[in-house]
C-alpha cells in the first residue's frame, strides 16, 4: 500500500460526520503504513471539470475509435486527468453524506467522470469486467436517519449504490455508517461504534507493512 485517496463529498470541513470516521481510519492506516501517502480530494464545482455534450460524444467516440472534434477532446481530457489522479492511488477512502436518500451529486459527478470503459471497467464478449480488482474502498457513510430499521431500510439509495459502484469496477468495498446524526440520541455511542467498526476492518483486511 503505497497511497490513500480521500474523497470528501461533505463540504462540511472539521464539521462532517463521516469525515470524522475517515480520519479515524486514516490516522490507524497510517500507524500501520508509515511511508503512506495520503491525498485529499474535495468534491466541489473547483475540482471536477464539467462533462457535457462534448463529453459524451467523446465517451461514445472513443469508444469507437473515432477522432474526436477539439471541444471533445479537451473534456475527455479532463476527464482523464481525474481518473488518473484517481489511478495513482491504490486504496481509497470515501467520506460520503446521505443527501435526498442518495449520495451528494458531486460524488455522481465525480463517478461520471471516471467511470469509463478501459478505464475502471472493461466490456468484452463476456460481458463487463471490474479493472479496480486488488484495490480497496473504505466508505464511511452519514446520515441524519437510521436506514438499518425495516421500516426506513428500503428509503436508502446511498449505500446500496455505493456498493454496487465499488464491486462493478472491481474493488473490494468496507463501510461504516455514522447514523441518526440529526436525531437527538447518544452520538458518542454511533461514533464508538463507528470505531469499533474500523479497527475490526482493518484488523481483517489491511495488512500492516
Ligand atoms: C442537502 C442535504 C440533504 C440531506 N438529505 C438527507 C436524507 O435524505 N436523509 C437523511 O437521513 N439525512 C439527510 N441529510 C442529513 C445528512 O445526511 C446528515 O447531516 C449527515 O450527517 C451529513 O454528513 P456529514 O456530516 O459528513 O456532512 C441531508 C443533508 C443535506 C445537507
Amino acid at each position: 500500500m503505497k497511497k490513500i485517496l480521500h474523497i470528501i463529498a461533505s463540504p462540511r470541513g472539521e464539521r462532517s460526520h463521516s469525515r470524522h470516521v475517515s480520519s479515524y481510519f486514516i490516522g490507524k492506516i497510517q500507524g500501520m503504513h508509515p511511508h503512506l501517502q495520503v491525498e485529499e480530494l474535495e468534491l466541489n464545482p473547483a475540482t471536477l471539470p464539467v462533462f457535457g455534450k462534448p463529453g459524451v460524444f467523446a465517451k461514445f467516440k472513443s469508444g469507437a475509435g473515432v477522432p474526436l472534434a477539439p471541444d471533445e477532446r479537451e473534456e475527455w481530457e479532463s476527464a482523464k486527468a481525474v481518473w488518473l489522479r484517481f489511478q495513482s492511488a491504490d486504496t481509497y477512502v470515501f467520506s460520503i453524506p446521505m443527501w435526498n436518500f442518495a449520495i451528494p451529486y458531486e460524488l455522481k459527478h465525480f463517478i461520471d467522470l471516471i467511470t469509463q470503459p478501459g478505464w475502471t471497467f472493461g466490456v468484452s464478449d463476456k460481458g463487463y469486467e471490474g479493472l479496480l480488482r486488488g484495490r480497496k474502498a473504505f466508505l464511511s457513510f452519514a446520515a441524519g436517519g437510521n436506514y438499518d430499521l425495516p421500516e426506513t431500510a428500503g428509503f436508502d439509495f446511498m449505500r446500496p449504490y455505493m456498493r454496487f459502484w465499488c464491486g462493478f469496477n472491481g474493488m473490494e468495498s468496507f463501510e461504516t455508517t455514522n447514523h441518526s446524526t440529526n436525531q437527538s440520541i447518544d452520538h458518542d455511542a454511533v461514533l464508538r461504534e463507528c470505531k469499533a467498526q474500523v479497527d475490526d476492518i482493518l484488523l481483517k483486511n489491511y495488512k500492516a507493512e
